[in-house]
């Protein structure tokens, strides 16, 4: 049984995170999706709202768990006994920071793999924080998120959505 976990903020999931899960359910038999607090990046969903948006997003996937986390990703991949975590890999300007994090957990513990997946390319332009910037200005947002997200990003930043 290959376990996976897919850290991030998730502030909102996107197309591109859905995209990630789906690949990574062809090279693990089951997923954490991990969702950070992470309050230095002032997300403008709590961590829970969060949760609940990738359950929604992921309901219809076999072997997929929802769960936020706090502190070391080393230490929740330990706790787990999960075999690898899971990172998108969308163009080099990624690279020497997902290079830099996965270097970083493997000193923090040398047991702690990272698999690198390449999303669509369709999907690799995408960030949270651009989606948030489309609907903070009222741009279309179907081909980025899920419509449930759509909705609760409009409602959060309180602007109309085409
Ligand atoms: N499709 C679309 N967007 C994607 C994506 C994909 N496939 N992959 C990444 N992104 C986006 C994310 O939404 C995020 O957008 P944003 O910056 O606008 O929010 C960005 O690309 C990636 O941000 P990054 O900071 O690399 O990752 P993250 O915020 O998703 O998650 C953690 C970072 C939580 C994994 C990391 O901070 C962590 O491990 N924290 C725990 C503390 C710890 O252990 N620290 C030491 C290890 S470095």
């Amino acid at each position: 049984m290959k376990l996976g976990v897919y850290p991030g903020t998730f502030d909102p999931i996107t197309h591109g995170h859905t995209d990630i899960i789906a690949r990574s359910l062809r090279v693990f038999d089951r997923i954490i999706v991990a969702v950070a607090h992470n309050p230095s990046k002032r997300p403008i969903f709590d961590v829970a709202e969060r949760v609940e948006m990738v359950k929604l997003v992921t309901k219809d996937f076999a072997h997929v768990n929802v769960e936020a986390f706090d502190g070391l990703l080393v230490d929740y991949v330990r706790r787990h006994e999960a075999h690898a975590v899971i990172r998108g890999l969308r163009a080099t300007s990624d690279f020497e920071y997902e290079f830099q994090m996965a270097l970083i957990n493997r000193k923090l513990d040398d047991k702690v793999e990272t698999v690198f997946l390449m999303p669509s390319e369709e999907y690799s332009y995408l960030t949270s924080s651009i989606i948030k910037e489309v609907a903070s200005l009222g741009g279309a947002l179907k081909d980025f998120v899920h419509p449930e997200v759509a909705e609760r990003l409009r409602h959060r930043l309180r602007r109309p959505i085409q």
